[in-house]
């Protein structure tokens, strides 16, 4: 009897422990379900343009967003020493390698005061000093097909005061960091229904100089002009262009094409150390399995030594025709982020093989079957064996190229991918913005840098562990602070 009541006891006990383990699990799942359906409701909604990842990669690329977008301090903190005066908005000569070259006006070209209401007063914030004087020579008149009797005057500011005179100010150059002092005093001298452009060829990991404080997040920017194709005046890098006339679709020599690929894969790279992921030790490491040529400061082999000009850029672009594979690896892993790297490979007519934004995103952008992205394979040891399957079967490396006769790739230089922010097309998009905003201003949000637009843009560069493994740590802080070295 006592054994029989012991058991019945013991039996209680271990049903009761069961049901409260039970209502643990539950409430653990209940938790984990409802957390992870805020979260995803703070994601941006990609489901139209391509299916959801599986959640256990979306719930890790949601916590990775979190991370990235609540971190109270700048993650990525690269701030420069902010030793010059606050107010002065030039670009720190220091940080540019060469003297500034801006105007020293507090007062830019006006409009003139009898064609006040047919003017529109651009100004550009930060875009001065260095190389970046070469992209327009500035102040400027513009006239826009659109709007004929509107004149559009571009000019830079380089004090902080210079901005009330402005119908709108571009803020249009990542290497100068606003500090507190300045964003209070910008947000002074704003003028009544002046519009902020954000401007930048930059992913949001590289881009945070005009980053606003993160309780300005709702009214400083009404607009953006970035690569992304959510950007009000979008400017991608390249893109696309399917032949329209079916007759007209060239034929590709592809024994020719053979005949050129006398080497494997080439790797040139000027910026070894990246914010969101070593490039470079997953270029070393693959070295280690595969052939790779690596070309620039970051390898071992140069073509030429004068950059930039023309001829230089010539001998690279026939070396690197001679290479089956190009690796285009982006500095980070951000939607639509697809840069020059990608583009260039495919006008040249190498494969490129990628790492950037994930793989549905560049098969949304880039023409069918045209490139190999690593996050397709398993581990490294796949990614060379596929690529070593390519370089023995012709005809599966050919199929690369069979895009070539259904349509063309139209890319930037780099220069006039920089220049196109100030080009005549973007200021009328933007002089454009400017007057449908003024005549409704409140059917337009915002530009919310740190929204899902902008800063939720960013990811894990892979969905694969392997890849992650590359990624910087997100307090990562680079040894240089000179992000353009
Ligand atoms: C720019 O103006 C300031 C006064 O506002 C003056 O002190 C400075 O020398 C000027 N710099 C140049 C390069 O003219
Ligand atoms: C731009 O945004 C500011 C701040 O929200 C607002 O006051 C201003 O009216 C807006 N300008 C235009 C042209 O939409
Ligand atoms: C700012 O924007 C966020 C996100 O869109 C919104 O939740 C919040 O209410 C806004 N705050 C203000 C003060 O408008
Ligand atoms: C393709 O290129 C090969 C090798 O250069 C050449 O012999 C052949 O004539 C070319 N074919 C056509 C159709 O142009
Ligand atoms: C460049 O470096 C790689 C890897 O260290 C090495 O295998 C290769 O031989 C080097 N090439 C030259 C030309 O020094
Ligand atoms: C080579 O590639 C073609 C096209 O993908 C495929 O049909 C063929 O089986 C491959 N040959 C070998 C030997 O793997």
């Amino acid at each position: 009897m006592a054994t029989s009541n012991t058991h019945h006891k013991l039996q209680n006990c271990v049903n009761r422990k069961l049901k409260l383990l039970f209502l643990l699990v539950c409430v653990f799942v209940f938790l984990v379900l409802s957390i992870g359906y805020i979260y995803l409701d703070v994601m941006p909604d990609y489901s139209h343009k391509y299916p959801k990842p599986k959640m256990s990669h979306a719930v890790e690329d949601i916590r990775y967003f979190e991370r990235f977008l609540l971190s109270e301090h700048d993650p990525l903190d690269l701030s420069f020493p902010n030793s010059l005066d606050n107010t002065d908005l030039h670009v720190n000569p220091k940080h540019v390698g060469s003297k500034s070259l801006c105007p020293n006006r507090t007062k830019p070209s006006h409009c003139p005061s009898n064609n006040k209401d047919r003017c529109v007063k651009i100004s550009v914030v930060g875009l001065c000093g260095g190389w970046a004087t070469m992209l327009r020579k500035l102040p400027v008149k513009i006239s826009c097909p659109a709007f004929e009797k509107t004149d559009i005057f571009l000019d830079h500011v380089g004090k902080v005061e210079a901005i009330k005179e402005a119908h709108v100010v571009l803020f249009s150059f990542v290497a100068k960091y606003l500090d507190m002092n300045v964003w209070l005093k910008l947000r002074f001298y704003r003028s009544p229904g002046q519009m902020w452009v954000f401007q930048t060829e930059e992913s949001p990991v590289y881009a945070r100089g005009f980053m606003m404080p993160w309780f300005f997040r709702n009214d400083t920017y009404n607009i953006s002009n970035t690569y992304h194709t959510s950007a009000d005046i979008p400017s991608p890098y390249g893109y696309y262009e399917p032949f329209r006339n079916e007759n007209s679709n060239p034929v590709v020599n592809f024994t020719q094409l053979l005949k050129d690929k006398t080497n494997l894969i080439i790797w040139i790279c000027s910026h070894c150390e990246t914010l969101q992921w070593d490039r470079t030790k997953f270029v070393f490491d693959l070295q280690r399995v595969i052939n790779v040529d690596t070309f620039g400061k970051c390898g071992n082999l140069s073509v030429c030594d004068e950059k930039w000009t023309t001829t230089c850029n010539n001998e690279i672009d026939k070396r690197v025709s001679t290479y089956k594979f190009s690796l285009a690896f982006e500095n980070s892993c951000c939607e639509d982020y697809v840069t020059e790297k990608l583009w260039h490979a495919l006008v040249i007519g190498t494969v490129p093989i990628v790492i950037g934004p994930r793989f549905e995103n560049y098969n949304k952008v880039a023409p069918p079957s045209s490139f190999i992205h690593v996050d397709q394979f398993n581990s490294m040891e796949h990614l060379r064996d596929y690529l070593e399957y390519l370089d023995k079967n012709d005809t599966a490396y050919l199929e690369y190229f069979k895009w070539k006769s259904l349509g063309t790739v139209r890319e930037h230089s780099i220069k006039e991918h920089y220049q196109n922010h100030l080009s005549n097309d973007v200021i009328c998009s933007i002089a454009d913005q400017y007057f449908q905003r003024r005549s409704s201003p409140n059917e337009f949000k915002m530009f919310d840098l740190y929204g899902p637009e902008w800063k939720g843009t960013c990811h894990h560069c892979g969905k694969h562990m392997w890849i992650r493994n590359y990624e910087h740590p997100l307090d990562h802080r680079r040894k240089s602070k000179n992000i353009w070295n």
